[in-house]
């Protein structure tokens, strides 16, 4: 049956904004529920255990609000966390992972530079991914990236030496393509993109996301139906200010 509820993000921060973007866009009746765990992040660098007891306290925090489904827009959380949430809760739960096969169809002679959090290019599911696409793939952890966007830091001169510092091993390589494995980093496609040629793309793993979640809807029935524009709404672990962050990422 129809269900005029709403669709529940997660993340450990802001970043969950870049998938709710995409969200927003292509199920424009859909109300929509954005929890960011910022008090809590990264969970890029936390144990397992930590990730998996921070990610169910904030899937309970929005099992509260009445959501339908649950998104759990961060890489880090879904590498680790993802089969637990899917066990616990009696509702459809999908994540994000790294986009590396699309990656692959976008490449040409050159190669694919996967940055993600420390902890996501570690997890079982980008190695599985790594074992079936991992050809030219070069894997990259970038451990203090996140917390510039957290900062709302998206451009300057410490972001500029930061990413410098990261990508330096990769920059005499034919870079065709960057997958953005952490959903911070779309908001700092411009900052990374300063260090490639024009011709290397930029994806993250959103569509995939949409896809699954268009298949668990469609399969249950849940999808609204409303026809009047639907709403989103900020909740964190933060204060005020984060939540207006998460604003005017939603707003780019
Ligand atoms: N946004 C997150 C991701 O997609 C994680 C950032 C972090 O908490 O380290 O991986």
């Amino acid at each position: 049956m129809p269900s005029n509820a709403p669709i529940g993000f997660l993340d450990s921060g802001v970043g969950g904004v870049s998938v709710l973007n995409a969200a927003r866009k292509a199920l424009p009746n859909e109300d929509f529920i954005l929890y960011g765990d910022s008090a809590n992040a990264p969970y890029g660098t936390k144990s397992e255990e930590q990730v998996i007891d921070l990610v169910r306290n904030a899937a309970h925090i929005l099992m509260q609000q009445g959501i339908k489904a649950l998104v759990i827009a961060c890489n880090t959380a879904t590498g680790i966390a993802l089969e637990t949430m899917q066990k616990e809760l009696p509702i459809p739960v999908v994540g994000i992972l790294p986009a590396i096969r699309p990656a692959q169809k976008l490449r040409k002679e050159g190669d694919i530079l996967v940055m993600g959090t420390p902890n996501t290019v570690k997890t079982a599911a980008v190695k599985k991914l790594m074992e079936t696409d991992g050809e030219h793939v070069h894997l990259l952890g970038c451990p203090g990236l996140m917390e510039f966007v957290e900062k709302g830091e998206l451009q300057g001169l410490l972001l500029h030496a930061h990413l410098q510092q990261l990508l330096a091993p990769y920059l005499d390589k034919q870079i065709d393509v960057v997958a953005l494995g952490c959903t911070h980093y779309p908001f700092l496609q411009s900052a990374i993109a300063e260090f490639f040629p024009e011709s290397t793309q930029y994806i993250d793993g959103s569509v995939l996301t949409l896809e699954e979640l268009n298949a668990e809807l469609t399969r249950l029935d849940l999808y609204t139906d409303k026809t009047a524009p639907g709403t989103t709404r900020f909740m964190t672990s933060n204060g005020e200010e984060t939540i207006r962050l998460m604003e005017m990422l939603a707003s780019r």
